[in-house]
């Protein structure tokens, strides 16, 4: 047998040796882990968003009034302020960016009037605050606001640019696409994307239309799954149990996605902002700041900067916290975390207040555990809690723990 022949035998051997090794680890992991081990073979891209991302967008408070000196105030704020340093990065800018029209070179144009400075120019002053930069477009001829082109047959041209100017992050829309399919409409973006140059990450703004859940994991990092969101309190509860349908389909890579924050922006009380913010953290949605940083109030900041909930989101496992109970409007959700570790969210949809019960056997503990009960709004701990955790809780307001499991 020639060298040449010893090695390649040795090489199949190896990996025929390593292939075992991995299958019997996969099956004999709980089926989280299983998941993750089969997500990173599915999945086609870029190995962006293994967390939920994080960062702020312009749509919700600005619709189309937005210009570069916005951005880059928006910028200024989160770089210097503590928002950066807990994890929102990302400055995405919406729609409305853009010139109505394409260059003579079909290239997509920023608006002369609202960013002179051109798209470059921004995505380096981002840069150098130490965030990453946004961007949107859409897989449609226009955009939903009409008042740009879309990417419709530009899908390499636009990715190219995109790169070209320093985009970190493509929002991408749904709007007037009568022609094609969807799946085929975000693939082709998706590859056009990965053979850019540069990590983008794939954010699929499809609404949910055709169950983006069930096929975008293979071509993108997160897909809504519903409409818009409204600042008003009965469509966070609405999107809430939309998303909810989607959990198992959430994991490291591809995020459910139902739609971004409204905290701040006035139309809901605290109570409902902090409900808002809990939900999204819990079901591992992107948490992307929809209101105007630079004028928000201290209520505001405290609910979006709260560590303990933001680190629910960022959780290593990647799972989404889900419904587990629901009767009149009182409603408990709960979701493995890393180390044995349950967060559990005790939810008052209702006018009264009233008091709200998880039994262990509900969010997947044995009855005999006993646990450490740590409150993620009032900051205490609560030790050696046993079978069940019991809380009055406000009207539209909720209770958000992490559950340790202790030694026994
Ligand atoms: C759609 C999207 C929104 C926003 C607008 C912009 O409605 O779902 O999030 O991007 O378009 O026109």
């Amino acid at each position: 047998m020639g060298s040449g022949l010893r090695s390649t035998t040795a090489v199949a051997v190896l990996a025929v040796i390593l292939g075992i090794f991995l299958f019997s680890l996969s099956a004999a992991a709980p089926s989280w882990r299983r998941r993750r081990v089969r997500s990173q073979a599915e999945r086609s891209n870029n190995r962006l968003g293994m967390t939920p991302p994080m960062g702020w967008n312009s749509w919700n408070h600005f619709q189309c009034n937005i210009n570069e000196q916005v951005i880059k105030e928006t910028a200024d704020f989160v770089a210097s302020s503590r928002l950066s340093s807990l994890g929102y990065n990302y400055i995405n800018i919406d729609d409305c960016w853009a010139e109505m029209n394409r260059d003579s070179k079909g290239n997509l144009v920023a608006n002369a009037v609202t960013f002179p400075s051109g798209i470059k120019s921004l995505a380096d002053y981002v840069h150098s605050k130490g965030l990453r930069i946004g961007i949107y477009g859409d897989a449609g001829t226009k955009t939903c606001s009409l008042k740009m082109p879309g990417s419709h047959g530009y899908e390499e041209q636009d990715a190219k640019k995109y790169a070209a100017w320093g985009i970190d992050y493509l929002k991408y829309d749904n709007c007037n696409n009568n022609e094609i399919g969807p799946k085929e409409r975000y693939s082709k973006m998706s590859k056009a994307l990965l053979a850019s140059g540069r990590k983008i990450f794939y954010s699929l703004c499809e609404w949910g239309q055709d169950d983006p859940a069930t096929w975008a994991f293979k071509i993108g990092n997160s897909w809504r799954t519903t409409g818009d969101i409204k600042d008003e309190w009965e469509s966070v509860v609405s999107l809430a149990d939309q998303n909810n349908k989607w959990a198992k389909y959430a994991r490291p890579g591809g995020w459910n996605d139902p739609d971004m924050l409204e905290v701040g922006n006035g139309g809901m009380t605290n109570e409902e902002y902090r409900s808002h913010f809990s939900l999204w953290a819990l079901m591992k949605a992107p948490l992307l700041i929809g209101c105007d940083v630079r004028s928000m109030s201290n209520m505001t900041l405290e609910i979006l900067s709260n560590t303990e909930v933001i680190a629910v989101n960022q959780d290593e496992l990647g799972v989404q916290g889900k419904k587990v109970k629901s009767k009149g409007g009182l409603e408990v959700w709960a979701g493995p975390i890393k180390g044995k570790k349950v967060v559990v969210l005790l939810w008052n949809r209702g006018v009264f207040q009233a008091s709200i019960t998880a039994h262990w056997s509900d969010i997947g503990l044995q009855s005999s555990t006993i646990v450490k009960v740590r409150d993620l709004w009032k900051h205490y701990t609560i030790p050696n809690v046993k079978g069940e955790l019991t809380a009055a809780v406000d009207s539209h307001a909720c209770k958000m723990y992490v559950l340790t499991p202790q030694k026994q």
